[in-house]
């Protein structure tokens, strides 16, 4: 957050900052059970590509949700949130923490593409799984 130096502003500045201690935690929460709803499409989606289950027919809806999802990422992590297992890097080094993002984004809509297409799923979802690895090894604590 910036602080203004004029002094009403300041003063106005003081009053939001009162307020925030419960608004990161809310983002930072809310970062956490949007990225386990990013999980729990994939593990899906792979339960059906390994087989552990039929329901191929479930593929788009998993692939077209991750397609969203990746869109959302990049405002998952606004200034203020730091904290839990989201690594201090990603407000630093914000460059390559958004081609991270786009390579999230990328990999998520050609799966959704690939998958509406009829063609062969399981590529394109190790190339989304490599998207959450390349950012998790780098910015999402052990
Ligand atoms: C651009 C970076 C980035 C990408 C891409 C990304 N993640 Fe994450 N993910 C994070 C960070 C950072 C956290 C830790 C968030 C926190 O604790 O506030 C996280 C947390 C998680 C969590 C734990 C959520 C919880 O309950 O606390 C899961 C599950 C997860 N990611 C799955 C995935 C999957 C699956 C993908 C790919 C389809 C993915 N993520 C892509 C950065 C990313």
């Amino acid at each position: 957050m910036r602080i203004h130096r004029s002094n009403l502003v300041g003063a106005a500045t003081l009053a939001l900052l009162a307020l925030p201690l419960g608004a990161s935690e809310g983002a930072m929460e809310y970062r956490q059970h949007t990225m386990a709803a990013v999980g729990g499409h994939t593990t899906a989606l792979f339960d059906i590509l390994t087989g552990k289950v039929e329901h191929t027919g479930h593929l788009a809806a998993h692939a077209d949700a991750l397609k969203a999802m990746s869109g959302l990422a990049g405002t998952l992590f606004p200034d203020g949130s730091e904290g839990g297992d989201a690594l201090p890097a990603i407000w630093e080094d914000s460059a390559d923490f958004a081609e991270r993002l786009s390579a999230f984004e990328a990999a998520a809509g050609n799966l959704s593409d690939v998958v509406a297409a009829g063609g062969e799923v399981m590529p394109a979802a190790m190339q989304l799984g490599q998207a959450c690895k390349g950012c998790h090894d780098n910015y999402r604590a052990e």
